[in-house]
């Protein structure tokens, strides 16, 4: 190699290094942006020393005629509360489309039509899908990487995955496992968990101020409205809740990143 040649290589490679350097910086910087605390709920004044409550949206507020510092709802009563701030967000949000009504089978309800939903897919979808326990199936598996998954394991894979969902459904549906000071629960506004959209994440979430993954919604949800402790990632609780969140979206399409 000619000197001047050299020269330039080793330029060129200098100036990679650095730029290099920069782009991994600038990359830890976006980790460490990550890891910081969620942004802190702003909540107005109440006028009668009443609790205020604010939503998942971290702007619709409302106060809980009667209920002071350290008391908490009947089931009734939080309900009633969750549909007068679930009517709010409504009125300012009439585009968007809210399911209240309890679906009879939700999964199935949530799926849309031609999706794997049921079990009806190809491939992995059907092997893994609860509900395909025939052998036929397990046999088209042969060859592939999934050639060692056989039905003992399926059935093993349904049992802990059943229980790890049932678990999830129960703190769901409950103010107390929640940890919520004031009764309420996310069924309150979230039936079957509707409206949880699990699969459009991770996405920017503007009351976060970042880009979110499932359980960083979660928590947010219940500091507020269920004004309860955040918990650790992998806290029993938190892998229950997600576990049971997408459960209820079998057979939907990942399209992470959608609003
Ligand atoms: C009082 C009603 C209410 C309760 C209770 C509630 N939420 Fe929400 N939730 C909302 C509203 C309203 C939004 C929509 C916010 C927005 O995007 O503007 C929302 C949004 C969400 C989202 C994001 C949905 C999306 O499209 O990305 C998740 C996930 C979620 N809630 C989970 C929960 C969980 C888990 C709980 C219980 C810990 C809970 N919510 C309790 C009203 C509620």
């Amino acid at each position: 190699m000619k000197p001047r040649t050299k020269m330039a290589v080793a330029v060129l490679a200098g100036s990679l290094a650095a730029a290099s350097a920069v782009y991994l910086a600038a990359g830890i910087r976006a980790v460490r942006t990550y890891a910081q605390a969620l942004p802190a709920h702003q909540l107005p004044k109440s006028q009668g020393g009443n609790v205020v409550v604010q939503l998942c949206d971290g702007q619709t507020t409302a106060e809980i005629p009667g209920l002071k510092p350290g008391q908490r709802m009947t089931r009734a009563q939080a309900l009633e509360f969750s549909r007068k701030l679930m009517a709010e967000w409504q009125r300012k949000h009439p585009d968007r489309g809210w399911v209240m009504a309890q679906a009879k089978n939700p999964g199935a309800a949530q799926a849309p039509a031609g999706s794997a939903a049921g079990g009806s897919g190809k491939g992995r979808e059907t092997i893994a899908g609860p509900g395909t326990s025939s052998a036929a199936k397990f046999k088209s598996q042969q060859g592939d990487t999934y050639a060692s998954f056989h039905e003992r394991d399926f059935v093993i894979w349904k049992a802990q995955t059943d229980t790890f969902v049932e678990q999830g459904n129960k703190i769901f549906h409950s103010a107390q496992l929640l940890g919520s000071t004031i009764g309420v629960s996310c069924d309150m506004c979230h039936p079957n968990a509707a409206n949880t959209h699990p699969e459009t994440y991770p996405k920017y979430q503007e009351q976060l101020q970042r880009v979110a993954l499932l359980r960083d919604m979660i928590n947010w949800c219940i500091e507020n409205p269920v004004r309860g402790a955040t918990l650790a990632p992998d806290d029993p609780k938190m892998r229950a809740l997600e576990a049971y969140i997408l459960a209820q979206r079998k057979g939907v399409p990942l399209a992470y990143g959608k609003h």
